[in-house]
């Protein structure tokens, strides 16, 4: 491995790392050499088996479940990962949910569920990593928003203008926290195959398709590859950016 992709002594929190996207971006890093903090839910299973499988791989590895909506337990998160690994150097905010819908049926507690986890999840635990990553003078926060907050949907006004707000959120970060040595970037997945995209119906699924010039959807590994690459050395001067990991969709 090159010396720029090699995060040995580094410690990466990835929230809702359980399943999915977070859990191969949370293998990927591990893979790379990183400390890695698992974040899900209280109720996820996933998320024991997930650091289970790293540290199984030779990987260092805990769980600390938390929901991102709550400053208090992302703070607690935070102080029990510098206690067990001593700095905090990769944030990846991850987590996220959709409740879809076309907006003149939009209830506001589906409205408020998506912007609270989506939007301020993620400002919390930027809020939180901030004093210890100043300190350090050093960290790297990768927000995972998508290609619907750069070109907006149908059917996901929630949705879209929480993954619209954490590009926002991303670009102020950065602007912040660039003179303590610190940097903040989004990724923007277009159609990647998970859970979250399994519960589309075949007609949503071909018509992202046919959009699609790659010609294939996305695969979980696709996201963790340019995330391992933003939270390396070799991405150390760009700050405030959002990479598009879409097979070209959107141009
Ligand atoms: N799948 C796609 O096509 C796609 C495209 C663009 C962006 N994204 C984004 O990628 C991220 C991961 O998506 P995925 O497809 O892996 O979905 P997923 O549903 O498989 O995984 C999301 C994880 O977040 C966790 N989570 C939910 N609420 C949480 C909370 N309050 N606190 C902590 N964890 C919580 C879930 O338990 C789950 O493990 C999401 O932010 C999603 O919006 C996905």
């Amino acid at each position: 491995m090159s010396i720029e992709l090699d995060l040995t002594g580094k410690t990466a929190l990835i929230t809702g790392a359980g399943r999915g996207i977070g859990r191969d971006i949370a293998r990927k890093l591990s893979s790379m050499g990183a400390n890695i903090v698992i974040n899900d839910i209280a109720s996820s299973t996933d998320a024991d088996e997930a650091a289970e499988e790293l540290i199984a791989a030779g990987g260092n590895a805990i769980c600390l479940k938390g929901d991102v909506r709550n400053y208090d337990e992302i703070e607690k998160i935070i102080k029990n990962t510098l206690d067990k690994f001593s700095t905090i150097d990769i944030l990846v905010n991850n987590a996220g949910i959709t409740k879809d819908g076309l907006m003149m049926r939009m209830s506001e507690d589906d409205w408020d569920a998506v912007l609270d986890i989506n939007l301020k999840g993620a400002f919390h635990t930027i809020k939180a990593v901030t004093r210890p990553m100043m300190k350090q003078r050093s960290g790297t926060i990768i927000n995972v928003a998508s290609i619907v907050g750069v070109m907006g949907n149908a059917g996901q006004a929630n949705y879209v203008a929480s993954k619209a707000g954490l590009i926002g959120l991303t670009k102020t970060t950065a602007k912040e926290l660039s003179s303590r040595g610190i940097t903040c970037n989004a990724v923007a997945p277009g159609f990647i195959r998970s859970a979250m995209t399994d519960q589309l119906t075949d007609a949503v699924k071909q018509e992202y398709f046919k959009a699609i010039p790659l010609a294939r959807f996305g695969e979980t590994e696709d996201v963790a590859n340019v995330v391992a690459f933003l939270a390396s050395d070799l991405a150390k001067y760009i700050t405030g950016q959002v990479i598009h990991i879409d097979g070209g969709l959107v141009m």
